[in-house]
């Protein structure tokens, strides 16, 4: 399975923290915003990953990243999203790293305490679909919120007035390689956007989705408050920590 961080878009509801930079190098307590989903990735076991950035900063994420020694890698892939087509245009972008190999996505303002092992080894058993990762959320109404019925997710609706459950659709999704064609069939939605939730809802449609429930705290990053929380989050109880001290090795384990 290959990694994918996306790690593009104005950032406009930070600015002007995001007036000269990009959101996912802003910091969160000890480290860039992009080091927790790249961590969350190799934590997994995922150690070939495509960065997906774009703006007029991107240059800067080779200065920081490089080939990703920080992480144990030897190797980083990186993509430049032209102008603001949301996160599904964006994933279109990995399309021929991929390579019709699965892949585990993740949005570079997302933070999790724990690790996605978990998922990762039931979606590999699933032989192809997605997968979400779900989380109860006292705040469902500013994310994609699914309906479920016992295993089965009924429908995500995107930042709902009445949310259908307390949980939200957390920012690391797990696709096949069917996903690129359900891409190209997308309409832009309000927000000018090709919408990740229209995306899995399509998978929801060809009955190929399953959810899991994460373990440990999530949060997204892209407001002041959640970009304080995940700070104070990380702060307290750290977060994403190297388990193992290679991803070589973290890979043969999985
Ligand atoms: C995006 C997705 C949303 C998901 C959230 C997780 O929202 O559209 O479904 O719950 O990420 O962070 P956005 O950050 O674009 O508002």
């Amino acid at each position: 399975m290959k990694g994918v961080v996306l790690a593009g878009g104005l950032g406009t509801r930070l600015r002007p923290l995001t007036a000269v930079t990009n959101k996912h190098l802003l910091p969160v307590y000890d480290r860039p915003m992009i080091y927790y989903p790249i961590q969350t990735l190799v934590n997994a076991g995922i150690i070939d990953i495509m960065i997906v950035t774009g703006g007029n900063s991107a240059g800067d994420f080779l200065k920081l990243l490089g080939n990703g020694k920080a992480f144990g890698l030897k190797h980083l892939n990186y993509t430049y999203q032209e102008g603001e087509g949301g996160i599904a245009e964006a994933l279109s972008l990995v399309e021929h790293f991929a390579a019709k190999e699965p892949v585990c996505v993740v949005l570079g303002d997302n933070i999790i305490e724990g690790n996605i092992t978990v998922a990762v080894r039931s979606y590999r058993h699933q032989g192809g679909g997605a997968k979400i990762i779900l989380k109860k959320v006292p705040d469902p109404h500013r994310f994609g919120v699914p309906e479920l019925d016992g295993p089965k997710v009924l429908r995500i609706e995107e930042k709902p007035e009445s949310p259908k459950s307390e949980y939200a659709v957390i920012g690391i999704y797990m696709y096949d390689g069917d996903v690129y064609d359900i891409i190209r069939t997308l309409e832009p939605s309000g927000r000018g956007e090709l919408e990740i939730t229209d995306v899995n809802n399509a998978y929801i449609k060809r009955d190929d989705m399953s959810w899991e429930e994460l373990e440990g705290w999530w949060t997204d990053a892209g407001t002041f408050e959640s970009l304080l929380r995940a700070s104070n989050l990380v702060a307290e109880t750290g977060a994403n920590k190297i388990e193992l001290k290679h991803a070589a090795e973290i890979s043969a384990n999985v």
